[in-house]
């Protein structure tokens, strides 16, 4: 049973570079207890993401955590994946040692619905806030098989969309045009079974960032440790954008679990769009003042409300990173 001051958390993966990054802060932060990891195709295939985080968790000398493999392919589209971003092996192709651990039997889908209704099963204090940072194919599969995980669930807290912007194409963040349908049966869900959600999207997701500096003093200790990965992964991405600095990326949703404040979200109504020539993917956030009168709005107000974040302390969450990786955090 957790204490009543650590947050037990589970993520949902497509390591990834910056989903290695969060894997690296929910692992070691002492305000955090990781149940379980569930790996999904999207930055790499399945196979690759199940061996990436596997490592991590190695280097975060956590070999305790469950990691399970679950989804390759999206509910519909085509797989595709970020490799041209995140390397050909998914994780900053830094020729780090491979993990000698196998990943659970079961599915992820499975995993997730046993974490979630043991959780039920001790009571209020004790349950999980789930933060996928990937595609959503693997909740959207639990929430329909198993809806009553949800029991054990306080919150989710997702890396993906955005009220503003994209990635994958100038409307869609890619963990949402990556499985669309996904996403859309993930809100769909959650506003049926009164699930509480918060958007980490790119609205935010940019900005908590660590310097080249930073990252080589990270480095410099080596050992294969967690410190070294970080700064090692943060050093891929500033040579991959020719830049002075990168983003800790997914890392900053569980900043966002472990420090909420540092975020300004508001309550809004959101979408997915499911069809559009140039706009398949897109989270339609709805920032209009729907107490007026919407009557001549044939779409009607989205059924699913939810925190989307629009501004982060990105300084906070980046020395909270920081500090953690580097051991600094007691
Ligand atoms: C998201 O897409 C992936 O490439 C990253 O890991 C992150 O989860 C950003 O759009
Ligand atoms: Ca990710």
């Amino acid at each position: 049973m957790a204490s009543s001051s650590v947050v037990p958390v589970v993520l949902d993966v497509d390591t990834g570079v910056d989903d290695a990054c969060a894997l690296l802060l929910a692992a070691l932060h002492p305000g955090l207890e990781l149940r379980a990891v569930t790996c999904v195709g999207g930055n790499a295939p399945v196979d690759a993401v199940v061996a990436n985080t596997l490592r991590v968790l190695d280097a975060a000398r956590r070999p305790d955590v469950v990691v399970a493999r679950g989804a390759e392919r999206p509910l519909l589209e085509e797989s595709v994946d970020a490799r041209h971003v995140h390397g050909q092996d998914g994780m900053g192709d830094l020729d780090w040692p491979k993990s000698q651990r196998e990943p659970d039997g079961r599915h992820a889908v499975e995993v997730l619905r046993d974490v979630l209704l043991d959780a039920a099963a001790r009571g209020a204090d004790d349950l999980v806030t789930l933060v996928p940072l990937a595609p959503l194919t693997n909740i959207a599969l639990l929430l329909r098989t198993y809806p009553e995980a949800a029991r054990g669930l306080r919150e989710i807290v997702f890396m993906g969309g955005a009220a503003h912007v994209g990635n994958a194409t100038a409307s869609a963040e890619f963990n949402v045009f990556h499985d669309p349908e996904a996403a859309a049966v993930v809100l769909d869900a959650c506003a049926d079974l009164d699930i509480a959600v918060t958007m980490y999207g790119l609205d935010v997701f940019y900005e908590p960032r660590i310097s080249r500096e930073e990252a080589a003093d990270l480095v410099a200790g080596g050992g294969h440790g967690a410190a070294e990965l970080a700064g090692r992964l943060v050093a891929f991405q500033c040579d991959r954008f020719g830049s002075d600095s990168a983003t800790i990326g997914d890392a900053g949703a569980v900043c966002a679990v472990l420090a909420p404040e540092g975020v300004q979200r508001e309550k809004l109504p959101v979408r997915v769009e499911l069809a559009g020539t140039w706009s398949r993917g897109r989270t339609i956030v709805d920032r209009r003042d729907w107490t007026g009168d919407l009557s001549h709005d044939p779409h009607g107000q989205a059924r699913s409300t939810i925190d989307v974040c629009l501004e982060v302390d990105a300084r906070r969450y980046a020395d909270l990173w920081l500090d953690t990786v580097s051991g600094r955090t007691s």
